[in-house]
């Protein structure tokens, strides 16, 4: 009997691409989902390099090709994901990438949202902002993408303790093998429902 397609992921990633990399490994030999693109918007981007040893193909592209030609919305357009993951992607997505890709694109936030998100909030930024706070409580949100930065609605979230002592640099270390624990779980789950 003929075997169903593969559904297909794309990540899109900004630096170090921890996250990507799990994706990366846990798909590697899954038997119905494959990661087939990373696309970067930084030349610097270590996810690049990641991308590189797991022999999926990259795709580097600027401002212009997101936001003004189209070039990128025309790449995914090609490929046709199941599914597009932001794995540490800082720029706001365009609206015709997000209508042309309903409910199919959805983004990691270090923070239990709708706390401690929106523009300006990402990275050791929102673990700055939570210390500061002097929450009790943090964690990882997985939300659908829309127009607005992390705003779409709520995919899977999982708790953290903030202690006391804590700088932000230990709570983004707590936060962030929360994300490696529980993202390619999530991202599986949602791949299969697509
Ligand atoms: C992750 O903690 C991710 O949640 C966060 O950036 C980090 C990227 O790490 N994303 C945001 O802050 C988005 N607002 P990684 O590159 O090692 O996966």
């Amino acid at each position: 009997m003929a075997q169903p397609d593969k559904k297909k992921i794309v990540i899109f990633a900004s630096g170090s691409g921890s996250n990507a990399q799990r994706l990366m490994e846990y798909f590697e030999h899954h038997n119905s989902v494959r990661v087939v693109a990373l696309f970067a918007n930084n030349p610097k981007a270590y996810a690049l390099k990641r991308a590189e040893t797991f022999h999926v193909p990259a795709f580097l592209f600027n401002r212009e090709d997101f936001y003004q030609s189209g070039k990128v919305l025309q790449q995914l357009q090609e490929l046709n994901p199941d599914l597009i993951v932001l794995a540490g992607f800082l720029w706001l997505v365009p609206q015709n990438i997000v209508q042309a890709f309903p409910n199919k694109i959805v983004n990691i936030h270090p923070a239990l949202l709708p706390e401690y998100g929106g523009k300006g909030m990402h990275g050791i930024h929102v673990h700055t902002a939570v210390v500061q706070a002097k929450a009790k409580e943090s964690g990882i949100t997985i939300h659908l993408v829309n127009e607005e930065y992390d705003k779409g609605d709520f995919v899977y979230q999982h708790r953290c303790p903030v202690h006391e002592t804590d700088t932000p640099e230990e709570l983004a270390a707590r936060v962030l093998q929360l994300e490696h624990e529980h993202l390619p779980r999530v991202i599986e789950e949602l791949a299969l429902k697509q």
